[in-house]
């Protein structure tokens, strides 16, 4: 597949198969992502990746501090009031999920539910942590953006799956300290990888784009 090609297929994926990637595998992942550009080439991510039954531990945690309504602590900030227009196109996402999965997904008891489903990493068999220092600048934050983009890219070009979860962060604090990661680095996102289950209902949905014309300005 080239590259326009990868970057028009990947999709999040939400349903994976048990079967482990190797070492091997996930190491080219990673190595690859470390190719992209950074500010000054400072590279300044740091990854953990975690796997079988400490994975299945982080789980139980994660889905243990929901449970018990722990808020959630994430060191990026959540995300505030949208702009209208950006509010509407998150609408329209939860609309069309609803109707193809025949589920209100802005009913709260389903939020939970869909919670529960990222701390399980979507029966993915590993997931992959994104560190960086805390006194960082937001110009690192867009680096870490940057090398999440390629990882995922790396890994559908390998016919992996993966998805950016941003739920992942909720509960920074405990996640570094299961990891062994020190409380002076932010945590900035995790993404479940593995065999992606194309089978699978979960699948089936394919988010989509507005016209570009919508984002582009030519001057000319
Ligand atoms: C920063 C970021 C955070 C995200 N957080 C979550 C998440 O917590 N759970 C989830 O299922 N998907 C999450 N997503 C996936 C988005 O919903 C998804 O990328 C978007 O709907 C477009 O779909 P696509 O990735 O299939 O193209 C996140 C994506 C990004 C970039």
């Amino acid at each position: 597949m080239d590259t326009i090609e990868c970057i028009r297929t990947r999709m999040s994926i939400r349903k994976f198969k048990p079967e482990p990637v190797s070492e091997e595998m996930l190491l080219k992942v990673i190595e690859t992502a470390q190719c992209s550009p950074s500010y000054k080439n400072s590279q300044p991510w740091e990854v953990a990746i975690v796997s079988g039954e400490k994975k299945d531990a982080l789980s139980k945690i994660l889905i243990d501090l929901l449970e018990r309504g722990v808020k959630p602590a994430p060191d990026l900030p959540e995300p505030g009031v949208w702009p209208a227009e950006l509010d509407k196109r998150i609408r329209d996402l939860l609309k069309r999920r609803s109707e193809k999965f025949g589920i209100d997904l802005s009913n709260p008891d389903l939020i939970k539910k869909a919670k529960t489903a990222n701390f399980r990493f979507y029966g993915a068999p590993h997931a992959v942590f994104l560190f960086q220092d805390s006194s960082l600048s937001p110009w690192s934050i867009l680096d870490m953006g940057m090398f999440a983009q390629s990882l995922m890219l790396t890994a559908h070009a390998m016919g992996l799956g993966t998805v950016p979860q941003a739920f992942l962060t909720d509960y920074s604090k405990e996640v570094k300290s299961f990891l062994q990661v020190d409380d002076s680095k932010r945590l900035i996102l995790g993404i479940s990888i593995g065999y992606p289950d194309l089978e699978d209902k979960a699948n089936s949905f394919k988010s989509t784009r507005i016209d570009t014309k919508e984002i582009l300005r030519w001057v000319k």
